[in-house]
């Protein structure tokens, strides 16, 4: 039985989205949107491997919700709820704990890099982070998870999961009725934004990260048409003028993400965009670059602070997701209690 086409996809409330997001991830998910039944989460459990302010996650998880609506995500067309309101996650993210290995799990780079050289402090959470992400996808046997680059690894273990589960399970999968015996499909992650892996503006070899802490290194989606184009202007550049063609970009890290983000933005290839600005000294390249954030940023960071301001009809938006994400998820997980061997009520 061939799995039914549907897209899932998360972000973090960790603070304001930024322009990699933007471009990495919420303009496919928007893309998406028009042509099949989307899924899009506030992992908020997923925010809690490490620490979190209480207060403080409260008001990301609305901040990335409003994000998502204010770059275009229409939540009565697609569904929009936060993770923690739907157990299913969980309890798959346990079931996925005991079907994922331990050797998996320890090639994850993310893992590495988060836990940074103190490993032995770092939550039993965040090394498990990779399950649960395969259970937000699973949960919904989606097939399909638009993201950016850097999540290739952790869609590339769930497929993993997923395949363990059918091979381990096939016989009680079978008897459930998937005559091929395949209980989750194997999702496919889908990376192809106009910027994959937008960069630092501060270092061109770096990504663009909530993280970083130099506020400089990245546009946030709630950053005035001013603060925008401070952070242009302040943009680490080399001292060439930029080049007519794609090769001259090459070893060039800084030219090559802002010229990127510029086509991105103005939804050409870079191509054309270095037809259009090649030959130009960085300082008016800057100029044509902060006009175009502008005038796609400014609108989606107004309307992220009026539904700021009306916190209720955002619950009100993510309760409505999660009631509508468990219609999905209840009889999925019914089915897979029963063929991991749970008793339970029948039917
Ligand atoms: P995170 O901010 O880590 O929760 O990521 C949310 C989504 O944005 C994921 O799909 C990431 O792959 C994507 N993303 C994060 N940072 C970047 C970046 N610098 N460039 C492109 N995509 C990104
Ligand atoms: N780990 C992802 C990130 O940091 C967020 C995420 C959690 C996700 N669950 C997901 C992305 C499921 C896609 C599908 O960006």
């Amino acid at each position: 039985m061939a799995h039914k086409e549907r897209v899932f996809s998360g972000m973090q409330p960790t603070g304001s989205l930024h322009l990699g997001n933007y471009l990495g991830a919420m303009l496919q998910w928007i893309e998406w949107q028009k042509t099949r039944e989307c899924i899009y989460c506030v992992v908020d459990l997923h925010a809690i491997t490490v620490w979190q302010d209480p207060a403080e996650l409260r008001k990301s998880t609305r901040l990335v919700a409003a994000s998502y609506i204010a770059s275009g995500l229409d939540p009565k067309k697609s569904i929009l709820f936060n993770q923690s309101q739907v157990t299913a996650h969980a309890e798959l993210a346990w079931i996925f704990n005991c079907v994922a290995r331990l050797g998996w799990l320890n090639r994850m780079t993310q893992f590495k890099e988060k836990a940074g050289k103190d490993r032995e402090k770092a939550s039993v959470g965040l090394y498990a982070y990779p399950n649960l992400m395969a259970a937000d996808i699973l949960a919904y046997q989606a097939t399909h998870v638009p993201v950016g680059e850097d999540q290739k690894q952790h869609i590339e273990l769930a497929r993993d999961i997923a395949q363990k589960f059918n091979n381990d399970f096939r016989e009680s999968i079978v008897a459930a009725g998937y005559e091929d015996g395949n209980f989750f499909p194997l999702p496919e992650p889908v990376i192809t934004g106009p910027g994959t892996r937008v960069m630092s503006l501060r270092d061109g070899k770096k990504k663009m990260s909530k993280s970083d802490p130099s506020d400089l290194s990245r546009i946030n989606l709630t950053d005035n048409a001013e603060t925008i184009a401070r952070k242009i202007k302040k943009a680490k550049t080399d001292p060439e003028p930029l080049p007519s063609e794609e090769a001259g970009l090459k070893d060039r890290p800084e030219a090559q993400n802002l010229v990127g983000i510029y086509a991105a933005l103005e939804g050409i290839s870079v191509g054309d965009a270095l037809k259009d600005v090649g030959g130009l000294q960085f300082s008016e390249f800057k100029t044509r670059l902060g006009d175009a954030s502008v005038s796609k940023l400014e609108p989606v960071g107004a309307e992220i602070r009026r539904m700021m301001d009306a916190p209720d009809e955002l619950d009100r938006i993510l309760i409505d997701g999660a009631e509508r994400a468990r219609a999905i998820a209840d009889p999925i997980m019914k089915q897979l209690r029963d063929i991991v061997g749970f008793v339970g009520p029948k039917g």
